[in-house]
């Protein structure tokens, strides 16, 4: 069970000092947003670089833009664990899963809460984590989406059918009140952005998310 904060809940002005506060996390999660896939901007590779250059904790780079072929090979270049396309937005899933690999990254397709898995289930060749959203990418603080825990536990059945390591992650509205749920569900991998920065103690809010997803 993987605990990922969202530093889009961080205070940007302090991101150094914001990773530091989760050092006990698995990874951090960080969320490229472009303005065109989805209705919101934050921040780009050269943060990213600058953000590997500070903290020992792996990146989770989440990219919520068009064109993922184009832009996303550079992030697991500059040495992101994983990096994530939506699949809505990839020309060529197939390659760009295998360029992410190339690059020495994990590789991860994603799915807002209107895309189906099924379409896709055949890209578990070649992806090596499942991003199942539990709220429309753009925003952190919004409400957790129940209805697509059957999405979280289909994922679950395809990568258990096909046997291999590939982790099955969630975004979105998860908190000590939804995570048990995502758990027993299938997930692995929890991104928690307002629970874990919303908290005066962050890292204490990890450690109860990882406690919560383990019972
Ligand atoms: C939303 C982002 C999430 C966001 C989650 O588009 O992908 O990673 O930071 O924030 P919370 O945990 O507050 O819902
Ligand atoms: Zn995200």
């Amino acid at each position: 069970m993987l605990i990922a904060p969202s530093i889009l809940s961080a205070d940007f002005a302090n991101l150094e000092r914001d990773l530091q506060r989760i050092a006990n996390a698995d990874w951090a999660h960080v969320d490229v947003m472009d303005n065109h896939f989805v209705p919101n901007l934050t921040l780009g590779l050269p943060i990213v670089e600058a953000l590997l250059r500070v903290t020992p904790i792996p990146l989770d780079c989440h990219l919520m833009i068009d064109d993922p072929d184009r832009w996303a090979p550079a992030y697991a270049e500059a040495g992101a664990h994983s990096v994530t396309f939506h699949i809505e937005a990839a020309h060529d899933p197939r390659k760009l899963a295998a360029d992410l690999r190339a690059a020495g990254a994990r590789s991860c397709m994603a799915l807002k809460p209107g895309t189906p898995f099924a379409p896709y289930e055949e890209l578990l060749d070649v992806v090596d984590m499942v991003l199942v959203m539990t709220v429309e990418p753009g925003f952190g603080g919004q409400s957790f989406m129940a209805d697509q825990l059957p999405k979280v536990r289909q994922v679950r059945e395809a990568v258990a059918r096909r046997g291999g390591e590939i982790l099955i992650e969630v975004d979105g509205g998860v908190s000590a009140a939804t995570i048990e749920q995502c758990a027993e569900a299938g997930a692995d991998v929890f991104v928690a952005g307002s629970a874990v920065y919303g908290a005066e103690d962050a890292a204490a809010a990890v450690d109860q998310l990882r406690d919560l997803a383990t019972a």
